[in-house]
């Protein structure tokens, strides 16, 4: 395989903090080398060998290519309907417990064919890669029965072969009550235990449970995810969203990987978090469409959680695509940093996913790289990236040294 040089580059974002300045491991005029799909060297332009190929990167920043580790790509049908419902008053847990919300999707997710599905769900991952997202997490959670389940898992891991791009899937069973289920809720968390975690245990990396109103009790939730992890998959709770459980944690308690909204956890929740090593995943998209106030991050920047920001992109409670404008709504309406920000859509979304490799500029590490031009007359700064609302215009996109 060549070797690929990026040199000249004005701003590296490394994200490592072990190297560069600052919270961001930034390096100026600095070069890197790719070399069979992974970082081989970094150093200064001037001290760069020599390569079958050569990119320059003056006025771009690079950087690692974006993780967007909390998704809900693999679905079908519309939610405009409800969207309106909530715009005239009516409440998001209220539209699901009548049988809408998460269940109308349910039904159309159901009803859509496989090859239809993963055609949504290509065009949705393309999109993501044009903005630059290298990683995405794909949750299930609208088949709801180990047919339908297994068929997002597949369609979305089938689509992510097509786009390129890196996948990891997240079975969530316990997304709702199914109507079939919802005289007997006992029944349904032993369906989900006892036919749908064998059925997709081959194509899901992780296990999540929404444990809120209108969906589990923090009880069942510690069932499911636990019938999950002692058959290897990775832990995430949506946790603490809508309100107040315990859902955190027993996240914190079971070693999960991330909890994620927590637009309601306490001083207590923070501590069990950082104690755990769970990364709290926030989620501006979700808080914005469902009018919320905002996760108390003080409590979890001084416990010392590690932070991520994704899309939850789903089609009722965050039908919002966009990574880039989730880090800066996570600035605006958060409080987050713009160096927390930019780690939180890059390094520390991938530790969120396990896979602390990615996600960041290191030798030996995957070579998922973006090279980046600063919104037009701004120099190529890592503010202006956050600033400027929605994704930058993109040079170049490497995934494993090839180039999209
Ligand atoms: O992360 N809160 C529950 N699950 C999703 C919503 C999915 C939906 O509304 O379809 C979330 O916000
Ligand atoms: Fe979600």
């Amino acid at each position: 395989m060549s070797s690929l040089l990026v040199h000249d580059i004005s701003t590296l974002l490394t994200m490592d903090t072990a190297q560069g300045v600052g919270g961001l491991g930034e390096r100026t005029d600095a070069a890197l080398v790719v070399e069979d799909g992974r970082v081989a060297w970094i150093g200064d332009t001037a001290s760069a060998p020599s390569c079958d190929v050569r990119h320059s990167a003056a006025g771009m920043v690079v950087m690692p290519g974006l993780v967007d580790c909390h998704t809900h790509l693999a679905w079908a049908g519309s939610r405009a309907d409800e969207f309106r419902a909530r715009l005239n008053g009516e409440n998001y847990t209220d539209i699901l417990k009548r049988g809408g919300g998460i269940l109308s999707t349910v039904r159309a997710t159901r009803e859509a064919s496989a090859p239809d599905l993963t055609d949504l769900v290509e065009a949705r991952l393309r999109a993501a890669l044009g903005r630059g997202v290298t990683t995405l997490e794909v949750k299930s959670g609208y088949g709801l029965s180990a047919e339908h389940e297994l068929k997002q898992l597949r369609a979305a891991k089938a689509a992510a072969a097509r786009v390129g791009v890196r996948i990891f899937t997240t079975f969530l069973g316990a997304h709702t009550v199914p109507a079939e289920f919802r005289a007997d809720r006992p029944a349904y968390v032993d369906d989900v235990i006892n036919n749908q975690l064998p059925a997709v245990l081959n194509d899901a990396d992780f296990i999540d449970a929404y444990v809120d109103d209108g969906a589990f009790t923090v009880a069942e939730g510690r069932r499911i995810l636990s019938a999950g992890a002692s058959l290897g998959l990775g832990v995430r709770v949506h946790a603490e969203q809508v309100t107040k459980t315990g859902a955190a944690r027993m996240a914190a308690s079971l070693g999960a990987l991330s909890a994620d909204h927590l637009e309601r956890i306490d001083a207590e929740d923070a501590a069990a978090l950082a104690a755990a090593g769970t990364v709290a995943v926030l989620l501006p998209g979700a808080m914005l469409y469902l009018g919320d106030a905002p996760p108390p991050v003080p409590l979890l920047r001084s416990a010392g959680v590690k932070i991520a920001v994704a899309t939850d992109t789903n089609p009722g409670s965050s039908p919002f695509p966009d990574l880039w404008a989730a880090a800066t709504l996570a600035v605006l309406t958060m409080g987050l940093t713009v160096e927390e920000a930019l780690l939180g859509i890059t390094a520390n979304a991938a530790t969120a996913l396990g896979r602390p490799d990615l996600g960041r500029i290191q030798v030996g590490c995957p070579a998922d790289i973006l090279l980046v031009r600063p919104p037009a007359g701004e120099p190529p700064g890592a503010g202006q990236l956050v600033q400027h609302f929605g994704a930058p215009s993109l040079a170049l996109t490497l995934i494993g040294g090839a180039s999209f």
